[in-house]
């Protein structure tokens, strides 16, 4: 048999992806040690390898088959558009991608105004000004801290995520409008779902339950 080998966003959603896997009989003894500088993690009984890697690098590990299996956020896979299949709502860190700013502006949301928009997200940001609002628009990317933009002026609006909404309210923006829910899927690269299809669905499968007994 094969490793089937995952591949987890760095952080809280990798340790909750984990006991997840768990759940469902995957384990890996290994990741638990704090001090360790390990990069893959190997569970031979089972034959599942699991490696952490940045959250935008877990769709090409994926598309490319250097991991079977992908836990990521929905944001990260909209932003990279890669090649790949997203199989299950893991319903995990669930939040928003919006579009903020301070309260006047969306007077020239609504006017289809040539505005500059500042994101992390410059794909997603795209695909909904020009593809759904047809609003050109001009976009900013940054790395981080997005909503000093309007704050200082750099921009007029921003895309980026809201999960509580805390960091709009405490700096004088809103939400002006929703771009789409959020939440951490797991993907499949194309050509493991044909050729380790048992092994997938039945994984698959194993967390559909988990995750519907979580619910009720
Ligand atoms: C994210 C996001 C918002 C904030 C939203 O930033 O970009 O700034 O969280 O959360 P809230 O609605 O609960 O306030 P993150 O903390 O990841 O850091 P960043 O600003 O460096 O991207």
């Amino acid at each position: 048999m094969r490793y089937l080998t995952f591949a987890l966003a760095k952080g809280r959603l990798a340790k909750k992806t984990l006991e997840i896997l768990e759940q469902i009989g995957f384990s890996c003894e290994e990741m638990k040690d704090p001090n360790s500088r390990k990069l893959i993690f190997v569970n031979e009984e089972q034959k599942i390898k699991i490696f952490l890697a940045k959250a935008n690098d877990v769709p090409t590990y994926v598309e490319y088959g250097a991991a079977d299996i992908g836990v990521v956020g929905r944001d990260t896979i909209l932003e990279e558009g890669r090649k790949l299949y997203e199989v299950i709502d893991l319903g995990l860190g669930r939040c928003r991608m919006c579009v903020a700013g301070p309260k006047e502006a969306k007077e020239l949301l609504q006017h289809g105004e040539l505005i500059r928009v500042a994101t992390k997200y410059p794909n997603i940001a795209k695909d909904y000004f020009y593809n759904k609002k047809h609003q050109t628009v001009e976009i900013i990317k940054l790395n981080g801290s997005i909503e000093l933009a309007p704050i200082v002026g750099l921009s007029e609006v921003i895309v980026d995520i809201v999960e509580t909404g805390s960091t709009l309210r405490e700096n004088g923006l809103e939400v002006l409008e929703e771009i789409c829910q959020l939440s951490a899927r797991m993907v499949v690269n194309q050509v493991s779902m044909k050729m380790e299809h048992e092994r997938i669905t039945k994984l698959i499968s194993a967390l559909r339950e988990v995750l519907t007994t979580k619910e009720v």
